[in-house]
């Protein structure tokens, strides 16, 4: 009997040994042919992309002893190929795939510095290879010492007609030795920027990637024409002081357009020079494009005016903006003593996702170069309207402070829907501020502002608290 019982038992287990030994056999085959493929030659790297000839005379860096070894420095490589460029009369220079370290070098007239795919240019770190300059005029001293400042890495003045570009080719800084010595105090000079162009014009600096700055990133001073596009600009978003995306300084006519920046100061700050230094040079930063960035900023904000404006900031359009995970979307900044003035500004379409403080005014960022500084030397900020305001995760979505002697003044607010994190009654907060909100606007602006419907009928005149009870706290 319980042979009867065993026997059809044994016939399944015989079936399910037999489906196991093919499930195995299976596996196996799998295993058999993924090792086969693992075994089987690469497929050939493809061709590097054709390096375009965008002038009519071409050098490449090799031809002038340059080594892209990574160890190799190539100071001399890049001194003697612009030299041959500048001999010439223009030329481009091509900088292969590889890793090419060097010191400062300075450009000249009409070149065109093209950076290959997976060419990196290398800045050292060793400041005895960076010569020390004058300070800035407008500055009067090296803008964290006084004295001489170290250049920048790569470096032009008085020059016409200066492109740099490439296939995503890199200029790296190495910032990270100098945040850490800065950070120890142990620096005695200002630290370079990655790029500084002087007192230049017709400036394009597009298709690249400028990363890990030892101070501001790119930094165009007193230049006229400057185009800058579809570049991507990168440094830790913490501990990587000073390292602004780009800083636009006492420049006249200038586009800065599709750019990725991740940094860790400003990503984007208009300048116009510091107080009494800024005020005697007298150039103002003006007629300025801004549109289609994408920017994240966790130390400052994602697009700032100031605080150094004291040549003046005037006609900018700053469009298509989009600040993420930042502590502030965008930032006008200046103190007593800076004089100047922030007017004819207009910000459209700004998308502030996971951000602290949405719109900021401050009036008193009061950090001077010396004591020389004049008080009574106080900043005009007027005519600034934010039309098309979005985003969600702001903690305050407003924060406009002017003071009794540095109102605020008519400043436009117009379609505004901003998501909030904080349920706190006072989070569009403005004092000494006078302006208009048009149409819808959420979170409800502050008394101060004159309403409007979209109709432009005036529904209620603004009350002016001018009042001081600065709440920082929240
Ligand atoms: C530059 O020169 C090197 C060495 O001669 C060569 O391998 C490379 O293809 C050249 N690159 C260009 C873009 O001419
Ligand atoms: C670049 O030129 C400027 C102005 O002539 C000069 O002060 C600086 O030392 C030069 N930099 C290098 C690295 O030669
Ligand atoms: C932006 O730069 C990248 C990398 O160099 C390039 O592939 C892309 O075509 C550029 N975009 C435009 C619109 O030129
Ligand atoms: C260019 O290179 C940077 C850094 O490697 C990278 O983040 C970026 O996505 C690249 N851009 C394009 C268009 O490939
Ligand atoms: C700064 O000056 C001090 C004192 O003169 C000196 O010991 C130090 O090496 C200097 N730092 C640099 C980076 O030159
Ligand atoms: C403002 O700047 C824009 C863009 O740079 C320019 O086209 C315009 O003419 C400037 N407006 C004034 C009034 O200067
Ligand atoms: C607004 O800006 C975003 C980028 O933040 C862009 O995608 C969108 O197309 C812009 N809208 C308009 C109407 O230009
Ligand atoms: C403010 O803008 C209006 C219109 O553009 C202009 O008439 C006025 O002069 C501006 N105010 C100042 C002081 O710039
Ligand atoms: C206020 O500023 C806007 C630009 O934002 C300008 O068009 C307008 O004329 C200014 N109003 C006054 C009274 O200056
Ligand atoms: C508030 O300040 C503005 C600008 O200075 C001024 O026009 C206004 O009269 C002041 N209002 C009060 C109530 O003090």
């Amino acid at each position: 009997m319980p042979e009867l019982h065993r026997s059809p038992h044994r016939k399944l287990l015989t079936r399910r040994t037999l489906l196991l030994l093919l499930w195995t056999l299976i596996f196996l085959l799998i295993l058999l042919h993924q090792s086969s493929l693992s075994t089987s030659p690469p497929p050939p790297p493809p061709p590097p992309r054709p390096i375009p000839n965008l002038r009519r005379v071409v050098f490449n860096l090799t031809e002038f002893g340059g080594v892209g070894d990574g160890i190799t420095l190539n100071t001399a490589a890049f001194e003697k190929a612009v030299k041959a460029i500048r001999t010439r009369g223009g030329g481009q220079l091509n900088v292969d795939k590889g890793v090419w370290l060097t010191g400062p070098f300075n450009l000249t007239s009409f070149i065109t510095l093209f950076l290959a795919e997976n060419a990196v240019i290398l800045g050292t770190d060793d400041e005895n290879l960076w010569p020390l300059m004058p300070p800035l005029p407008s500055y009067g001293k090296g803008r964290e010492h006084p004295g001489p400042r170290y250049g920048s890495l790569i470096h032009g003045q008085n020059l016409k007609d200066v492109v740099i570009t490439g296939h995503n080719g890199t200029i790296n800084g190495q910032g990270k030795k100098w945040w850490e010595k800065y950070q120890k105090k142990y620096l005695n000079h200002t630290r370079g920027p990655l790029v500084q162009l002087m007192w230049s014009r017709d400036i394009q600096i597009y298709d690249i990637t400028l990363r890990d700055s030892p101070f501001w990133t790119l930094h165009p001073y007193d230049c006229q024409n400057v185009i800058i596009r579809n570049v991507t600009i990168l440094a830790p978003l913490s501990n990587a002081p000073n390292t602004d995306g780009i800083d636009p300084d006492s420049c006249d006519n200038m586009v800065i357009e599709d750019c990725y920046i991740s940094v860790g100061d400003d990503g984007v700050a208009i300048k116009s020079g510091w107080d009494q230094y800024g005020i005697a040079y007298a150039r103002p930063s003006t007629n300025i494009v801004i549109r289609n960035l994408i920017v994240q900023s966790m130390i400052s904000a994602g697009v700032s005016i100031g605080s150094e404006m004291s040549g003046g900031v005037s006609n900018i359009t700053i469009e298509n903006v989009l600040v993420w995970n930042s502590k502030r979307g965008i930032r006008i900044k200046t103190s007593a003593g800076r004089g100047g003035h922030v007017r004819q500004i207009s910000y459209r379409n700004l998308t502030l996702n996971n951000v602290r403080v949405g719109i900021v005014i401050k009036t008193n960022y009061n950090e001077h170069p010396d004591e020389g500084y004049n008080p009574e030397a106080l900043p005009v900020i007027e005519n600034i309207s934010f039309k098309g305001i979005y985003g969600q995760g702001v903690r305050i979505p407003v924060r406009i402070y002017g003071s009794q002697e540095i109102p605020v003044r008519n400043v436009t607010f117009q379609d505004m829907v901003v998501g909030i994190t904080y349920k706190k009654k006072r989070i569009f907060q403005c004092s000494y501020l006078q302006g208009q909100a048009i149409g819808k606007i959420f979170p409800s602006p502050c008394e101060d502002l004159d309403l409007y419907d979209d109709g432009g009928k005036l529904i209620r005149k603004g009350i002016s608290h001018n009042s001081t009870d600065v709440d920082y706290e929240s």
